[in-house]
Formats: C-alpha cells, sequence, structure tokens
C-alpha cells in the first residue's frame, strides 16, 4: 500500500470533502476535519468486496460465525483478550450502540458520566435520551497531556451516576489510559455500582504504550462493561456501518439485544461483514503500516508548527490520527478563532469548543491524509499565521 497516493475523493458524496461548503459556509477549504482517512482500505478488503459484488444476490444476510472468530483472533493477538464468540452483539455503528445502551440501562433523567473534552456526539446522546449529563473534567497535567480528575470523578459518582461513558483511547485529547488509571476507574465504578460503556473504537490506532481493554481488568470483574469496538477506524470502513459491543456477562447482553429487537435495529448487510472479515483476517501489514506513517504525519506537524508557529501548541497524541491543537496563546475568542481558520487559514478543523467547554481555544485536526495533504493544510495556516 502506497499512503503517498492521493486518490481523488471530491465529488464521490464524502462526508469530509463534498459537505464543507454546508458545513463551514465557505469555499475552498482544505478538509482535515471528519474522522475518516483518505487511503484505500486494505487489498483483501477490496477484493472481499468484489467477491460480494460478482455473486450478485443482495438478499437477507446474516453476519457469519467466521467473522466473530474472526474478532476474538484479533483481540486475541492485539490485546490478548480471548473473547468468546457469542458475547458480541453487532449493531450498525458505535454512536448507535451507546443510544442503546443508554437506553437499556438507563431511564430518563438518570446521571450519566463523561470526561470532557471528548467527542461532540457523547453530549448528544445524553441530550437526545434526556439523560442528565455529568462531566468530568479532565485535567491538563502540561505539555498537552490530560490525566483524569479522579477526585471530581468521585464527586460526579456520589452525585448519582448509573453509567459512565469511557472514551478509551481517548478522542479528541489522544490518550492511551494507562491500566493504572484504568483501574482506579474500575474501582471507583465497583464502589458506586456505575456501569461502564468503553467506547474503544479507536484501540487499534496506538502510536505509543499499549491499549488496556477495560473489560480485561481483574478490578472490572464484577461491573457490568459494555465494550464498543469497530473495524470503521481502523480500515477506514466507517460507511460500511458496522461495529460490535462485547459483553462480560450474558444477562447484560441480553437485555441489549432486547434493546436492538424492540427497536428493529440489526446488521444485515454482506458487504459489512465479508470488509470486516478481511480486515481482521488480512489487514493487520496493511495496519502496521498505516500506524508508521501516522505517526510520521503527526511528527511532522509537530516539527513544523514548533518552528513556524510557536504560539499554537501540538498535544502529541498516543493514539488516533487526530491532533488537539491549542490555539490559546493567541488570545482569540472562539468566534475569532473559527472566523481565522477559515477566512485566514482557508481550513476545516473540528472547532474546539464542540467537545465541551474546556476545548475552547482548540481544534481538532485529521492528519489520516497522505503527506502532500498535510503540508498543504499546515502551509495555508502558516499563512494564516504570518498575517497575525
Ligand atoms: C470515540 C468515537 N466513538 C464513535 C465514533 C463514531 O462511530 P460510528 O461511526 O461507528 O457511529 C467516533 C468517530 O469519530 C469516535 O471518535
Amino acid at each position: 500500500m502506497n499512503f503517498d497516493e492521493i486518490i481523488e475523493r471530491r465529488n464521490t458524496n464524502s462526508m469530509k470533502w463534498d459537505q464543507l461548503e454546508n458545513k463551514y459556509q465557505h469555499t475552498d477549504l482544505w478538509p482535515m476535519w471528519v474522522a475518516d482517512m483518505d487511503f484505500q482500505a486494505p487489498q483483501p478488503v477490496l477484493e472481499a468486496l468484489d467477491n460480494v459484488t460478482r455473486h450478485g444476490i443482495f438478499g437477507y444476510h446474516h453476519p457469519p460465525h467466521s467473522l466473530r472468530t474472526a474478532i476474538q483472533d484479533w483481540t486475541n493477538r492485539r490485546f490478548g483478550w480471548d473473547v468468546h464468540p457469542e458475547n458480541i452483539a453487532f449493531t450498525p455503528g458505535v454512536v448507535p450502540a451507546i443510544h442503546h445502551l443508554i437506553n437499556a440501562f438507563t431511564d430518563e433523567g438518570d446521571g450519566i458520566i463523561i470526561q470532557t473534552p471528548v467527542y461532540y456526539p457523547f453530549f448528544a446522546l445524553l441530550r437526545s435520551n434526556r439523560r442528565t449529563l455529568l462531566e468530568n473534567r479532565l485535567l491538563e497535567s502540561g505539555d498537552g497531556k490530560y490525566e483524569i480528575d479522579f477526585t471530581d470523578l468521585e464527586e460526579q459518582m456520589k452525585n448519582g451516576a448509573k453509567m459512565i461513558i469511557l472514551c478509551s483511547p481517548h478522542n479528541p485529547v489522544g490518550r492511551v489510559w494507562s491500566e493504572a488509571e484504568l483501574k482506579k476507574v474500575a474501582e471507583l465504578c465497583t464502589r458506586y455500582g456505575v456501569m461502564v460503556v468503553s467506547d474503544e473504537i479507536h484501540a487499534d490506532i496506538i502510536l505509543q504504550g499499549k491499549h488496556t481493554p477495560f473489560a480485561t481488568l481483574e478490578e472490572a470483574k464484577d461491573l457490568q462493561v459494555a465494550t464498543c469496538m469497530a473495524p470503521s477506524k481502523t480500515f477506514n470502513l466507517a460507511a460500511l456501518e458496522l461495529s460490535y459491543v462485547i459483553f462480560n456477562e450474558k444477562e447484560t447482553q441480553k437485555k441489549f439485544e432486547r434493546q436492538l429487537q424492540r427497536n428493529f435495529t440489526s446488521i444485515g448487510n454482506p458487504y459489512s461483514s465479508a470488509a470486516a472479515e478481511a480486515a481482521y483476517r488480512h489487514g493487520e501489514a496493511w495496519l502496521e503500516t498505516l500506524l508508521t506513517y501516522i505517526q510520521a504525519n503527526v511528527d511532522y506537524v509537530k516539527e513544523r508548527i514548533e518552528e513556524e508557529m510557536p504560539m499554537i501548541h501540538v498535544a502529541k497524541p498516543e493514539a488516533t490520527y487526530l491532533i488537539w491543537l491549542d490555539f490559546r496563546e493567541l488570545n482569540m475568542s472562539q468566534d475569532d478563532l473559527q472566523n481565522w481558520l477559515r477566512k485566514e487559514g482557508r481550513i476545516a478543523l473540528n472547532d474546539g469548543h464542540t467537545f465541551g467547554k474546556t476545548g475552547s481555544g482548540f481544534a481538532r485536526m485529521n492528519v489520516a491524509t497522505p503527506r502532500e495533504h498535510v503540508v498543504e493544510g499546515l502551509n495555508r495556516l502558516k499563512t494564516a499565521y504570518d498575517k497575525l
């Protein structure tokens, strides 16, 4: 795979490239926002999809057992986690999965903890389901690094939290939570009887350190844990809408599956199954090359910004292909920062405040794109910076 290859995505109904004007009300923006990649999926995935097309019959489908064992082999190899194939429930996306988890296991008004700044749909999920937001703000510990505020976390649990939605690894701050940090979370959840939804969609995009699936912790053994995973970020398959939830306990899984049935939510797309299985069985070498490529892009962004735009600060992500940029030293209001990025920078980043109040003054940059694209984005940012 040649990750330097530029593949045109304009006029392909790509959200990242073709919804720019709609979203930002500006033309000629350089898209470094939506969290997908400008790379083709691994070759074995493309072949598996071709096979489905050649068969040509698109009748009702169910995900095969072999997909379950492909996931089991993958989690075993990558995380040393032996997931039982029957403990997997398929879902059409992690956000829909979390929506159904919230509805299956909490009631209107119940408190749910999220750790902010965080992936913005978490806020929308709580709002649209009328749950009470319990915000556990992450602490900045210097040099762009964030940590969990455990004192506040315990306070939020005392406020009657029913559930915590972990983002592990964390989007947008790029942390790979350490085993010690996750153990502390597990101990608190056990003490206060809080169910854990662990969104581990970025678990395969690890740049530094080691991902620990929350459910593998000894300290989590008495907890209700639902782990959300997917091949979508890892292999760039988001549009195929396949994800899954792994349960550590049968009754919890059954309750969730009843919730899916009640809402007529199922996974039945032969393309999704074929792509996911091919990716997990034959995509590992591709992923390793991708990780090296992303790390090089991250290093490039960090070096250039440090040298050429020293008032912007880059938190080096330990995971994900998303970089959390700190513009606070420019002393602009959130509105001014957004306008400056659009008008002067002509670049589309995700606005920091959408990730929560503490994201104000930040923006998120996606570097899962050929180097030439990253260079273009940074050139634009530099032009704007030089005019300050
Ligand atoms: C933490 C997190 N969860 C979920 C998603 C989206 O998942 P899906 O497209 O499967 O709903 C994203 C996408 O960026 C994400 O970053």
